[in-house]
């Protein structure tokens, strides 16, 4: 078990992102980005003792809550990324791994925090950097290396010399850095360069000339990217949907149409799984074994048990729990409510807090009216029972098991087990009264024409 501290650098404001909220609060597949990071580490860390520091910025009360129940320090002024982890340093132990990551780089890899810790431990490195290669690399520290691979320097966009330039291996804002040394170097970091920033890159040279190694750990482009933009969120966004797909996929589901499924960073996917086109899964879903969710649903906060059949065009929303073999069918709409195996909703239906037993058929055009505009009240549904096509349930009510609904009720108080149920206008019948109205029209238009 080795003791691990990462510091979360978070205190941008994101300006270009033009939002109230903090950059690293806006969310990737519905998690904050600097969740993201949270949950990589302690993915990553398990065994290991694991500590996380954020550095946030004044007034971002979200970001705390967020980060919570992880501790934060405050920079007051954004004076740099050095700047920023010397704000940490109050809350570092002396001894262990310091990683420090990027809270708007949210497609870190549990694999690559991994890999960091346990290279800089085996290769008795200082300092270990994660670098890449992007196609352009304009905009990143370059990394400066001797001859044996190891890196002499970083050296930011703005202080390049006009030969530096070209040098391909960027620095990707990632580090594990032996915690004993950590506070040494940091004293040593002063704001004399182009943007008059204390240079968190700077701590590779001090360790240089104490005689420490510093190396490059070799990272995937796409764990890089960073968010400075709505654009720059999108397409983090994508790749991280690229990524739950693949996963989808690699647990055994099917896609039918990979590109146009959305996933939720938690969103939890079983085997045989089919998913249609065009299906969108907010939070908190769980999908069991065998179930096939057709093209066009919308799915958040439901577990779906096995067997299942959703869709097309169904939406799941917060609270609704779909029983082993459930049919929920095209237009149904499913909130707070229960579905006991093998019950079935097939088509146009609203089933809000309601509790519907197993087996049951509930009708097309079914409507639990589950709100008076002021309380939200429950409707229960027994096991067996049958409840007729276009049947409003005013809630609160029980429907005894095997009761029956006939089509076209209006039912506002309990029916007992097994009774029927019927409220409707008498049917009346007038024999040849349509071909007479007929007539009477047919004679009233050709007066007109007269
Ligand atoms: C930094 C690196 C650069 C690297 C790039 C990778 C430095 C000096 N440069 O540059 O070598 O290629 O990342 O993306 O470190 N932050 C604070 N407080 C501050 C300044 C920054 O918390 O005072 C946070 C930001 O919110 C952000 C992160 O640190 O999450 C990086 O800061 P940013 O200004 O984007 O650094 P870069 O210029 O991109
Ligand atoms: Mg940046």
């Amino acid at each position: 078990m080795s003791q691990i501290t990462a510091i979360i650098l978070a205190a941008g404001l994101g300006t270009r992102m033009k939002s109230a909220l903090p950059k690293v609060m806006h969310p990737v597949a519905h998690r904050p980005m600097i969740r993201h990071l949270i949950t990589t580490l302690e993915t990553a860390t398990q065994g290991d003792d694991l500590r996380i520091v954020a550095v946030i910025g004044p007034d971002m009360p979200t970001l705390e809550a967020a980060v919570a129940p992880h501790p934060f320090v405050l920079q007051h002024d954004r004076r740099g990324t050095g700047h920023a982890v010397q704000m940490a340093l109050p809350e570092l132990p002396d001894s262990g791994t310091v990683l420090i990551l990027m809270g708007d780089a949210p497609l870190l890899r549990p694999e690559t925090v991994r890999r960091l810790i346990e290279t800089r431990q085996t290769k008795g490195a200082a300092l270990l950097v994660g670098a890449f290669r992007p196609v352009n690399p304009t905009g990143f520290g370059r990394i400066i290396q001797a001859a044996d691979g190891s890196i002499t320097r970083i050296v930011e966009e703005k202080d390049l010399a006009p030969d530096q330039k070209a040098i391909p291996l960027c620095n990707g804002g990632i580090y594990a850095v032996d915690a004993a040394r950590l506070p040494g170097l940091l004293a040593r970091l002063t704001p004399n360069n182009a943007q008059g920033e204390f240079y968190l890159t700077d701590i590779v040279e001090h360790a240089v000339s104490d005689g420490a190694l510093v190396l490059p750990l070799d990272i995937a482009a796409d764990e890089i990217h960073g968010v400075n933009s709505r654009a720059d969120l999108a397409f983090v966004e994508s790749i991280a949907q690229a990524r739950y797909r693949a996963a989808a996929m690699a647990g055994g589901a099917t896609l039918l149409d990979p590109a146009s499924v959305y996933f939720a960073a938690d969103t939890k996917i079983g085997q045989d799984v089919t998913i249609g086109p065009n299906v969108v899964f907010g939070p908190g879903v769980t999908v069991a074994d065998r179930v096939t969710i057709h093209a066009f649903s919308h799915i958040e906060g439901t577990s779906i048990a096995s067997g299942a059949i959703i869709g097309p065009f169904a939406r799941l929303r917060p609270g609704a729990q779909i029983g082993d073999g459930v049919h929920v069918g095209n237009f149904v709409e499913v909130k707070n409510a229960v579905l006991g195996a093998g019950a079935k909703a097939n088509h146009l239906t609203y089933l809000g807090d309601a509790d519907i037993g197993a087996g049951a058929n509930i009708g097309a055009g079914t409507i639990t009216c589950n709100y008076d505009g002021i309380n939200k009240h429950r409707t229960i549904v027994g096991a067996g029972a049958f409840i007729g096509s276009n049947s409003a349930l005013v809630a609160p009510v029980v429907i005894g098991d095997g009761a029956l609904i006939g089509a076209g009720s209006t039912i506002t108080r309990d029916v007992p087990a097994d009774a029927l149920a019927v409220v409707r206008g008498e049917l009346v019948q007038k024999e040849g009264a349509a071909e007479r109205f007929r007539e009477t029209r047919r004679a009233a238009k050709a007066k007109k024409k007269d």
